[in-house]
């Protein structure tokens, strides 16, 4: 999929493409308990962390923006296809959440990748998550479960949905 290297977002946000040098960065982020809580995602060691997004590097099908704020790498944000589905993610530092930098890399992200519909899945529970998405135009469009892996539990999930009719 064809999108810019950079893009300046407002208030010191920017999403630049990934470089392999911020992975260890990531690799601290996702290993943050309150935020695997959050995500209800177990996270994965560094071998596997390093595996995966090594693939995701290679693939470039995949969209993958590192998110700065200001000169800090604050996180990563992708797209991606799976089972014909576009979907959406990203994860930021814990030491820099509530500053509103999630929703405009969202937001960002949505204005340089034209693909509709694009979904994400996140857990009930995720408040957070949820109001971001909110706040960029995605809307419940249905429910789903998946077992938690580290604790086998089902988790429950709304499916939020950004179509071509959406505001945004
Ligand atoms: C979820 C996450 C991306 C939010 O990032 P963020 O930069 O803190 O979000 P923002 O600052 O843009 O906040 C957007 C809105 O959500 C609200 N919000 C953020 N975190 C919240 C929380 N834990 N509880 C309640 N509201 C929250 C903010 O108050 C804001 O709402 P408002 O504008 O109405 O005041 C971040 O907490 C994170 O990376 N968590 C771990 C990984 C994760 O959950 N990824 C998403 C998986 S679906």
């Amino acid at each position: 999929m064809e999108h810019r290297t950079s893009d300046a977002l407002a208030g010191g946000v920017l999403l630049r493409d990934v470089e392999e040098g911020d992975l260890p960065i990531f690799l601290e982020h996702q290993l943050d308990p309150a935020a695997n809580q959050m995500a209800a995602f177990q996270a994965r060691d560094r071998d596997a962390f390093m595996a995966h997004w090594m693939k995701i590097l290679g693939d470039d099908a995949v969209v993958k923006k590192t998110i700065l704020f200001g000169d800090q790498v604050a996180g990563n944000i992708v797209c991606y296809q799976q089972s014909g589905r576009w979907l959406v993610g990203y994860w930021l530092a814990r030491q820099l959440w509530g500053r509103g930098i999630a929703t405009r890399a969202l937001a960002g992200l949505v204005a340089q990748v034209q693909v509709r519909p694009l979904h994400a899945h996140v857990a009930k529970h995720n408040v957070g998550s949820i109001r971001v998405l909110e706040k960029c135009g995605f809307a419940v469009s249905g429910e789903d479960e998946s077992p938690c892996p580290a604790s086998g539990e089902i988790v429950e999930e709304f499916v939020f949905t950004l179509s071509k009719y959406s505001l945004r």
